[in-house]
């Protein structure tokens, strides 16, 4: 039996290896000097002027919001198909999450849904949209709109490191944008996140928060938390930030292969990239024609590795019908839910690799027929 393809490696040099040696032979092996220069080469990568380091992308979720002056009961427009910590965030500020349905061709919230949401619930104070799987949302609208009905934008890129619209990137059209460093990500610090921002203060606060709240005479201002980073993790995220162009270069490769070989696969639609975008591929997520469950046992009996992204939209998680979301209604995430499956698309992906998945998918007939 062939050797198994995982749906996400990190990669993981002597170069990682050698900095965190650095950091354990300094003896600093909290937070610290290394964390600074993580934050100050990422802000510098995405062209913000600020970054505070969290201990992970929820942390990072977690005081932007709250840092954006998220009160209780206030409402915050966001999708229902992303990773759950995206709207439990909310929550944890106490904030009252409202959904609105997603464009089926890129999984994205889109303009129309969110105009439409602004209209029926006039109290919605912010917009934390997320870019999935590596493509960004459609901005320019979305800024529009924003703009019109004076609501607040957080970016969430935790899949979407260096993501580009029209030239500009994916966490810089907000007030802030947030990024995870988990080690499935386009590049990893083990556990970690970070916020950016060109607003000051929004940094400020957010550091407030990520340590006690402790102010600059030493004395603690607000209710913080220990969300912090360690100098451990920022020294692996310093060498893999210096390497995310060259990786999201292998995701976009494997992606055009993938693209040049499936194409003509007719019981699958394949991921689209507008024009004017770059799509970073975090995910490479393709959309079943056919019954889903017979593909996925195909793919499992060649030893390809595949996830769900998401198998359930997030107002319909226990937590989210227990809080009375369960009656919402979003036709295209929900039918989203059912059909998608993503495939490895990693830049630890051989060349070999790649074909046995375009192979094992081509071989693949729907019915058994
Ligand atoms: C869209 C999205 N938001 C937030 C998160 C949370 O990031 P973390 O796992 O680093 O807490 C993730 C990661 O899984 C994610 O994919």
């Amino acid at each position: 039996m062939s050797e198994f393809i995982p749906i996400a490696r990190p990669v993981i040099t002597q170069a990682e290896k050698d900095k965190v040696m650095e950091v354990l032979d300094s003896g600093m092996i909290s937070t610290g000097k290394w964390v600074k220069e993580l934050e100050d080469n990422f802000a510098r990568y995405m062209g913000e002027a600020g970054a505070c380091a969290t201990s992970s992308g929820t942390t990072a979720l977690h005081v932007a919001l709250a840092a954006a002056g998220l009160n209780p009961g206030e409402r915050v427009l966001t999708t229902p198909m992303s990773f759950i910590a995206t709207s439990n965030s909310i929550l944890y500020c106490g904030g009252m999450p409202v959904f609105c349905d997603i464009d089926p061709d890129t999984f994205n919230i889109s303009p129309e849904s969110i105009k439409a949401a602004f209209e029926q619930v006039p109290e919605i104070k912010y917009l934390l949209l997320v870019h999935l799987f590596g493509l960004s949302c459609d901005m320019a609208p979305i800024m529009d709109l924003c703009k019109k009905y004076n609501v607040t934008i957080i970016e969430d890129c935790a899949q979407s490191h260096g993501a580009l619209y029209h030239g500009k990137k994916a966490g810089t059209f907000g007030l802030a944008g947030t990024f995870s460093f988990y080690p499935t990500k386009n590049m990893t610090t083990g556990e970690g996140g970070m916020v950016i921002s060109d607003d000051a203060g929004l940094i400020e606060n957010s550091k407030l928060l990520r340590e006690h709240g402790i102010g600059k005479d030493g004395t603690h201002i607000t209710l913080g938390y220990n969300f912090r980073m360690t100098n451990i993790e920022a020294a692996i995220g310093l060498c893999q930030l210096e390497r995310l162009d060259e990786f999201n270069a292998k995701r976009r490769e494997n992606a055009a292969y993938y693209k040049e070989h499936l194409s003509d696969v007719p019981f699958i639609e394949l991921p689209v990239e507008p024009v004017g975008y770059v799509h970073v591929y975090h995910q490479f997520t393709l959309k079943m024609k056919v019954p889903r469950e017979p593909f996925l046992e195909h793919l499992k009996a060649n030893n390809i590795g595949y996830k769900v992204y998401y198998p359930i939209p997030i107002h319909l998680q226990p937590l989210y019908k227990k809080l009375g979301y369960g009656d919402c209604r979003f036709p295209a995430a929900e039918d989203m839910a059912k059909r998608v499956v993503s495939i490895p698309v990693h830049p630890a992906l051989g060349e070999r690799d790649r074909e046995r998945v375009v192979e094992c998918i081509r071989q693949y007939k729907p019915g058994g027929a």
